[in-house]
This record gives structure tokens, sequence and C-alpha cells, in this order.
């Protein structure tokens, strides 16, 4: 007999991420904390000081002659095209001839010490000619100075409907950018090998685009470059695009010195040069009946891109495709505008414009609401998505999933939301100062890249003759638990303990042509094609235990790291010893692409996503009415993971993004001087929530019994972004608190983010009036 073991721990089961000890106790390895080759450069950029300014001359004279300095690199080095645009060509890695933003990159210095490199740049003299500057989207739009042309989604009549609705309303909201933030800055190490090779190392989230870019700068074939990243910390959108800059730099001061080069920003430089979340500037134009219910809608919602479109358009198509949240809309147009100011490229972060786009919707709600003196819940269930009927989205997607209803109900039962109101009521009539304010919201979030193609991923499994497995996928790591739900697919696939399967770093080498690890989409994508190629291992271990035993192949069956034929077994270790004896391959590819979505971006119409994901939150805050202070004091959060494939890994991305999107909508200002400086570079100016800005009652539970109805990975559902929205909770209960000073009925006018400043002036607005 056996000594009873543990049971076997594959998909669904909360296994601790595979670094969690290697994370809390150091020794997980950084880019930052790789031994580099001894002959080995550190590197520092030169940015530009102007928002918008010509570059006549570039002076490397004094920067040459600091003792230690190895190479200088401007864009007229480039050997290959000075263009690493995600989206758009002609997007460069080093300013060319004009700066468009303060911060810009122009140079770069690669030296024997860090101190020596950082010392030469703050010598490279520029002759500038400083330029008119666009600074805000107000600016923008009045200058019709674009990016991108113009989204335009729309169905029906809204002028017409518009016209005739019994009530009209208009208004203007705005919702900020933010930092990434994350704990790693931008990072990459660049060795020159042989024949004009590049091997990088990058804190990435797209390999495959950090080899590209890479290969276009210094003219190489992409076979001649290979990225790897093993993990990152903390990526949030930011390592998208962004990474491509810091590798494409890195690979050229190693390519112009003929030695490895580490280019790791300081924090400073990190947030100066590289993009963040885009702010928005909202304008709609809504009619309605007298009960609430939305009749048409005319929406405006202008992004603020920065000098170029970087990742921009499929930001603002996001953004449009999340701007219905769950809400029927019969008549609506919604525009999409990409400004293009004089500020750093605005990218992708947590959401990808649909934050932007929701934020807009439940604002345009809360004012409705607000106007009716009517609850903002029961606004909503009149306006929810149906089930049969009025179920079709803008752009043209029937919601086929739709469980708002049961998600937001389940919610308001769990907490007791009638009590919980009548408890903040009962504080405001008896605290004349501090007001405290209660608010839900819903929300329904789009999973798979607008863009369908980029819906597509790989995977290289290898069985060892020990039975240990050897995993490699597509997918990049940053914290969110990638890597130990793919390798628990994969132990599922043959019913081993997921501790016997081995994850490895993410390389252009191992599973080419990849999508970025984004869009929320990583563990449906990559555990797919990873459960594709262990199925095709499977398959043919099948056959071998079929033969040896004399039974028909559908008699054999994998459990607990075993392997059995009727009467017989093997230990999964004996077989795949046993296949290796027989010369049968125990290695595979896998490979998945979503079915069912399509977009026509022309249109602005199509299946964009495969399907939704639900989720609900309840938040109270309180409000110092006299200094404009805030505490979040509750949040209740319930999110639909489907069968989730860890519901550890889960609660703590539900957890992470709910105070990350707090984040967002209190305290995370950015903040520009009137010559287009950023001021707010360092975590000093720049406020992210701390520990105790964690609300201290603060409970996530994953809906129960909500497998997905679309036949994802074990029927799970992404996770990653759409817990941030449930943070618009937080903000919508600011309102109510501001609102309880005010007459009923008064209009709360409160930007994102609701810093002291800004809850202070709508404090005295309402007390005004409204
Ligand atoms: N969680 C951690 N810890 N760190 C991160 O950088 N990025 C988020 C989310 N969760 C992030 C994270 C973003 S923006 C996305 S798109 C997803 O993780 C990407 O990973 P996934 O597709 O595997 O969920
Ligand atoms: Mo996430 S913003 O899609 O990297």
């Amino acid at each position: 007999m056996n000594a009873p073991t543990s049971p076997r721990r594959g998909a669904h089961a909360s296994v601790r991420h595979d670094s969690a000890a290697g994370h809390v106790s150091g020794r997980a390895v950084y880019l930052d904390d790789m031994p580099l080759p001894t002959n080995a450069l550190h590197a520092a950029l030169v940015l530009s000081p102007h928002a918008h300014a010509r570059i006549r001359a570039i002076d490397l004279a004094a920067a040459l002659e600091v003792p230690g300095v190895v190479a200088a690199v401007t864009a007229g080095d480039i050997p290959g095209v000075n263009d690493i645009g995600p989206i758009l060509k002609g997007e460069p890695a080093l300013a060319e001839g004009v700066a468009e933003y303060a911060g810009h990159p122009v140079a770069a210095i690669a030296a024997e010490t860090l101190e020596a490199a950082r010392e030469a740049a703050a010598l490279v003299a520029v002759d500038w000619e400083e330029l008119p500057a666009v600074l805000s989207v107000e600016e923008a739009l009045a200058a019709e100075s674009f990016v991108a042309p113009p989204q335009v989604m729309a169905r029906g009549n809204p002028e017409a409907a518009l016209g005739l609705a019994p009530l009209r309303l208009s208004g203007e909201v705005r919702c900020g950018g933010q930092d990434h933030f994350y704990l790693e800055g931008q990072i990459a190490i660049a060795v020159p090998g042989e024949d004009r090779d590049m091997q990088v190392y990058s804190s990435t989230q797209h390999p495959t685009e950090v080899q590209h870019g890479v290969a276009h700068l210094l003219g190489l074939p992409f076979a001649q470059v290979t990225v790897e990243v093993r993990r990152m910390g903390g990526a949030f959108g930011g390592k998208e695009s962004q990474a491509t800059i810091i590798a494409g730099i890195a690979a050229l001061l190693a390519w112009k010195a003929g030695r490895p080069v580490k280019l790791r920003l300081p924090r400073d430089d990190d947030m100066l040069a590289t993009g963040k979340r885009h702010p928005f500037l909202i304008r709609y134009d809504v009619g309605l009946d007298a009960d609430g219910r939305l009749l048409a809608l005319d929406l405006v919602l202008a992004g603020d891109a920065g000098n170029i479109a970087d990742l921009t358009p499929a930001v603002v198509a996001r953004a449009l495709c999340h701007s219905d949240n769950c809400y029927w809309i019969p008549d609506i147009r919604v525009t999409g505008l990409a400004c293009k100011t004089n500020k750093v490229s605005n990218t992708a972060f947590r959401g990808f414009g649909g934050p932007q786009g929701m934020f807009a919707i439940e604002a345009i709600l809360d004012d409705v609401a607000r106007h009716l003196k009517l609850p903002l819940d029961t606004v909503r269930a009149r306006n929810f998505y149906g089930v049969e009927a009025n179920n079709v989205t803008p752009y043209g997607m029937t919601v086929e999933d739709n469980i708002i209803e049961r998600v937001t109900g389940e919610l308001a039962r769990s907490v007791d939301l009638p009590g919980w109101r009548a408890a903040v009521d009962a504080f405001n009539a008896s605290s004349p100062v501090v007001k405290k304010g209660l608010a839900t919201v819903p929300v329904k979030f789009g999973i798979s890249f607008n863009l369908p193609t980029l819906n597509q991923a790989g995977a290289l499994v290898h069985v060892y003759t020990d039975g240990s497995v050897h995993l490699n996928h597509g997918g990049t790591e940053m914290g969110q638990g990638l890597f130990v739900k793919v390798a628990q697919v994969v132990a599922e696939a043959f019913k081993i303990d997921v501790d016997r399967v081995r994850v490895s770093a993410t390389s252009t080498a191992k599973v080419p042509n990849t999508s970025a690890t984004a869009a929320s989409s990583g563990s449906d994508l990559n555990g797919m094609a990873a459960l594709a190629a262990a199925e095709t291992i499977r398959g043919r271990m099948v056959e071998v235990m079929a033969e040896r035993f004399g039974v028909p192949a559908g008699e054999v069956t994998f459990d607990d790291g075993r392997v059995f034929a009727r009467n017989e077994s093997l230990s999964f270790g004996e077989l795949a010893q046993l296949c290796w004896s027989r010369r049968v391959s125990l290695s595979s590819t896998g490979f998945y692409r979503t079915p069912k979505i399509h977009w026509d971006a022309a249109t602005c119409t199509g299946r964009p996503f495969f399907y939704f994901t639900y989720g609900a939150a309840a938040a109270e805050v309180a409000i110092d009415t006299l200094t404009g202070e805030l505490r979040v004091l509750r949040a209740e959060l319930l999110q639909d993971c489907g069968n989730s494939l860890n519901p550890a890994i889960d609660r703590g991305q539900i957890e992470g993004a709910f105070v990350q999107g707090m984040g967002w909508l209190t305290s995370e200002e950015l903040w520009w001087d009137d010559r287009g400086r950023l001021g707010t570079h360092g975590p000093s100016t720049y406020k992210i929530p701390g520990s105790r800005d964690v609300p201290p009652v603060f409970n996530t539970r994953l809906l129960a019994d909500a497998p997905n109805r679309e036949a994802t990975v074990m029927r799970s559902k992404a996770v990653g972004e759409p817990p941030l929205m449930l943070a618009l909770s937080v903000w919508l209960a600011i309102r109510d608190a501001v609102a309880s000073v005010g007459p009923p009925g008064a209009k709360v006018e409160l930007d994102a983010p609701a810093t002291p400043t800004r809850v202070l002036a709508a404090v005295e607005r309402v007390r005004g009036g409204g």
C-alpha cells in the first residue's frame, strides 16, 4: 500500500503562485538581479526638457570625454529604421529632428559604470528651438490635432430621438490619467552575439514586439533577434509597447559598442519618458423618459493620446465598446477622438479604455438619477440589457451571457444594501462635518483583443522520461499568476500534480509570433494552446499504453499521477519512459485561436468579444467637508470568474485591481506645469494607494456556480482587468457623500481623480445650490 498522499493539485485548485516564496524572500530573479557578463556596460538616457522643440544639433563631445564612456547614440546612428510603432508606422525610439514632449528620449549613453553614463548624459548639449505646444485636450480639439481619425459607433437616429425625448440632460466630466507605478521599472539587457545576432532580456509584456522593434532598429531579420522574459515586477499595460523603447535603445547601444548593455531607468526618467493611462474629456447629451429610461445618447469621448498614436486607436475602440456598460440605449452615437498633444504618449493601462468608457456612462446615469431624485440603482435597473430583447450592444454584438441582474442582486442581498443605506443616512443626519456616501457599480467587460488577429497563442510542452514536464508558452508573467494557471491546466490534462510541471521563461525562440500578454486574455489564450500541446502528447501516450496492455485506447485513463489500463497501471513517469523506449515523441507544440470573433474597425461593428465577464461592487466612503479629505471605509466585491482556474490567484487579482482603480479615481494625480513638464514624477508627489488606504472592511467573493457558457479553458473567465472598474463604486460613493450636503436634485460636479481639492470644490458648489 502506498502512503496516503495529499490530493493532486490541478485546475481550479487554490495553488499558490509559483514564485510566491521567491517574491517574498527576494530570491525571484528580476532583470536587475541577473549577473551581467564582465564586459557589460550601463546606460542612461538624455530626455528633452521641452514639450515641443526642434533639435538643431546634438553635441556629444563633452559626454564622450567622461572617463568610462564607451558609446553614445542619437537617431542618426540607427542602422535600420527608427520605428517601433505598435499600430501605426513611423513612431521613433529616439526623437528625430524634433522632440514632441518633455521627457522624449533624444540620445543615450553607454559607459563602464552607471555613474559615468548618467554624468555623461547630463553633459549632452542639445541646441533647441522651442516650438508652440498643444498641452491639453481642449487645445487639441480646437486645433483639430489628432493622432488618428475619429471612430464613430452609432445605432438608430440619435438626433431625432434626442429631439423627441421627454427629458434631455447634457454635461461634461473628466477622468485623469494614471502612471503604472510597477515596482520594477522599465529595464532591458541587450547582449550582442555572433554574426550580428542580438539577445535581449526585456521586462516586457510583448516579447515579439520587442523582437520586431529591435530588428527594425538594427536592420536585422527577426530570426536574428531573440527576446526573453522570465517575469516582470508588475506591468499593468505599461510594458506592452513602452518596453520596446527601452529594449530598442539598449540594443542600439549594444550594437554600437559591440558589448552587452543594461538600461534601467531611474523612477523619475521612467515616469517622464514612458506613457500612462489616457485621460479623457467626456461630453454628453442624453434623452430620457420620466422614469429615467435612456432613449438616446450622443457621447463624445476625447482621449489625450499624447504625441504619437502608440496603442491609442485600440484604447479608444475599447472605450467606445464599454461606454454602454450594462445598459440598453436604443439610439446612440459615441464618437471617440484620439487627441494629439505634446505630452508623453499614453498607452495601455489595465482596462485599456474600458474604465474610461464606463466612467462616462456611470457619470451620466448618476447625473440622471440625481436630476430625477431617484436612487441610482433604480435608474440602472430600468436600463439593464434584457435577456430576450434589448440585448444588442451599439456595436451590434448580442449579449448572450447576460447575468448582470443575478450579480447585482446577489451582491445587494449579501450586504443588505437597504440596511447599509439607512445606516449611512442616519450617520449623515447626525454628523455635520464628516459625511458618508454609499454607491454600487455593475460591470460588464468584454474579453478578447478588439482586433481579432491578436487572439491567437502558441505553446510548447515537453514530457521527460521521469514524468516531469517542461512548459513554455507565449504569455508573460507579471505577477498576475499566468504561469501557475497554465501549469495547472497542463497538470489537469495529464492528471499529475502541478509541482511536476516546470514553467520556463517566455522566449521568442521557443514560441514565435505571439501577442502581448494583455486584454486579460493571457490564461484564456495560452491555457488553451498549452492544453492543445498536452493533449497531443497524451494521445500518443494513450496509444503506447493501450498497445502495451492490449486494451482499446478508450479504456486508458489518467488519474492521480498514474495511467490505468483495466487492472494494470503505470506511473506517469513509467509510461513516459516506455514511450521513449518505443521511440514515441514526448514533445509537442500547441496552438489556439479564439472562435466566433470578428470586428469591422471602419464601422465599429462586429462581435469583438468571445464573452463578457461581470461583477458588482458596493463601497462606503467618508469625506471631511471642511478639508475634502476622504477615506474608503468599506468595499464589498462580487466578481464572475467562471469556473475559476485558481480562486486564490483570482482573489488577489480582484483585490489588487480594485485598489489600483481606487488610486486612479482618488489620489493619483498627474500634474503638468504650463510648459508641459510633468511635476509628479516620483512617489513623493504622485500618490498611489498605500496599505492604509485599503478599506478596513474589504470583502471579495467569486460568483459561485457560474461556468463560462462559452468553451473557454476549463470554463474559466478572464480576471486581470475587469475588477479595476469595480472601483467606480468608490468614485460614485464620493459623489453621493458630496450630494448629501446639498438640496435633493442638485447636480454633483466632480471629476476624477477626486483629490481633496476637487472634493472640497464639489462640496462648495453643491452647497451653493448645485
Ligand atoms: N497583476 C499583477 N500582479 N501585475 C500586473 O502587471 N497586469 C494586469 C492584470 N493583472 C498585472 C496584473 C493587466 S493590465 C492585464 S491585461 C492582465 O493582468 C494580463 O495578464 P492575464 O491576461 O494573464 O490576466
Ligand atoms: Mo493590460 S492594459 O491589457 O496590459
